[in-house]
């Protein structure tokens, strides 16, 4: 009965733990055959990396197609961009890869790719830095040149593309575009969490990005395909989840992915043959006892205005006007100004945000131990 707990919290394992996205993945390789570039939006933790992997699993056997996959999150300015993209190129260290090296160096002479043993594995790895002497323009252009000459059409997926916007230096935006104007045989995915911001990016007139590629703004997975993917797991295993334990999930996790996914991995990891409603509850209840040191970390780190201003939040389950009277008055938070600027400091911290007008607490589970006298009644 016991097999491998097939919600994954990581990263993409596979079609057969994926869920649904049909339309997605097709809307975005539709979009790549007919030589459009594509901007993938949504919150965190929705699904965009997921299905940037499953995409790219679909098309791992074009012969004529080239992918690459770079998550630049960690990135701290141009150059550090142009080292994770030469790597991801040049990929894992193998014998064919040494002979492409030698290809690649002979095209893109500013970088120095070094290899050495990791440690930990004993396998090849391999650092790339910019030689002292050049700029990151030079190597911008050696890349893609490099890129252009290949005769397949190639996609470069830019996983946290609003990071680039975090970097000291201010034209790159304009930079990347002139590039990616000029090449013919390649397209790209930017994906991002940072909605107006992307949003701006690529639709701003005047930005250099302006309608440059088509926009997906990635949604929830519809509620019941969601539920039968998870009823589907635990029939596999001889198991059986109560419509009430399924109903109980979509509302604590609002159907956000990554909650689903994590609930649902708990739930799985019991020696339980039926999860009634009760069972999910209780778990519920554990993971925000496990959580508590975060939740309490919170406190430490907002103002008394703030959290006051998260627990409001997060009893109402979102708040339309939160400078309005009543809202104001019935949770005790002061004047319309102070509402303001708490707001304002908790959007920047993205403990808060907007969906479709109402404003929410980010962190889902969080948002229900705000609101537990509420969320447990
Ligand atoms: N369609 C899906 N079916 C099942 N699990 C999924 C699906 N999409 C994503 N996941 C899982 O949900 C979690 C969050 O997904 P993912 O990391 O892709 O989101 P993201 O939008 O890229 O998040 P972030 O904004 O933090 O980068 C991951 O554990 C991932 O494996
Ligand atoms: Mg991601």
């Amino acid at each position: 009965m016991k097999t491998e707990n097939p919600f994954i919290l990581s990263v993409y394992a596979g079609p057969q733990y994926f869920c649904d996205r049909k339309n997605e993945t097709e809307t975005v390789i539709s979009a790549l055959r007919n030589r459009r570039n594509i901007s993938l939006i949504s919150y965190r933790r929705l699904g965009k990396s997921g299905l940037i992997k499953h995409v790219f699993h679909q098309l791992q056997n074009e012969k004529s197609m080239k992918l690459f996959y770079v998550d630049i999150l960690d990135t701290e300015n141009l150059p550090g961009l142009i080292s994770l993209l030469a790597k991801e190129i040049i990929g894992k260290v193998d014998h064919s890869t040494l002979r492409f090296l030698k290809k690649f160096g002979q095209v893109v002479k500013s970088l120095r790719p070094k290899i050495s043993i990791d440690p930990m594995t004993g396998q090849p790895e391999i650092e790339i830095s910019l030689q002292s002497d050049t700029t990151p323009e030079t190597s911008l252009t050696e890349i893609f040149s490099y890129l252009k000459k290949q005769d397949k059409h190639i996609v470069i997926a830019f996983d946290e593309f609003q990071q680039i916007t975090e970097y000291p230096e201010q034209n790159v935006e304009a930079l990347l575009r002139k590039h990616i104007q000029q090449l013919t045989n390649t397209n790209f995915i930017f994906s991002g969490s940072k909605k107006h911001l992307l949003i701006s990016m690529f639709s701003d007139y005047g930005k250099p990005f302006y309608q440059s590629s088509q926009l997906l703004n990635l949604e929830k997975i519809d509620t019941t395909t969601y539920m039968e993917f998870i009823s589907g797991w635990f029939e596999k295993s001889y198991r059986t989840i109560d419509p009430a334990a399924l109903e109980l999930i979509v509302k604590y996790t609002q159907v956000h992915t990554f909650y689903v996914q994590y609930l649902c991995n708990r739930l799985y990891g019991l020696p339980f043959k039926t999860i009634t409603a009760e069972t999910v509850t209780g778990i519920m209840l554990k993971i925000l006892e496990e959580n508590e040191p975060v939740y309490h970390n919170y406190k430490v780190l907002l103002t008394g205005n703030q959290f006051r201003m998260m627990e409001a939040i997060a009893q109402e389950g979102g708040v339309l006007k939160p400078t309005s009277k009543e809202f104001i008055s019935k949770y005790n938070l002061g004047t319309p100004s102070s509402v303001g600027t708490a707001m304002n400091a908790l959007f920047k911290k993205e403990m808060i945000f907007k969906d479709e007008n109402l404003i929410k607490v980010y962190d889902i589970f969080f948002s229900l131990w705000l609101a537990r006298r509420n969320s447990f009644s």
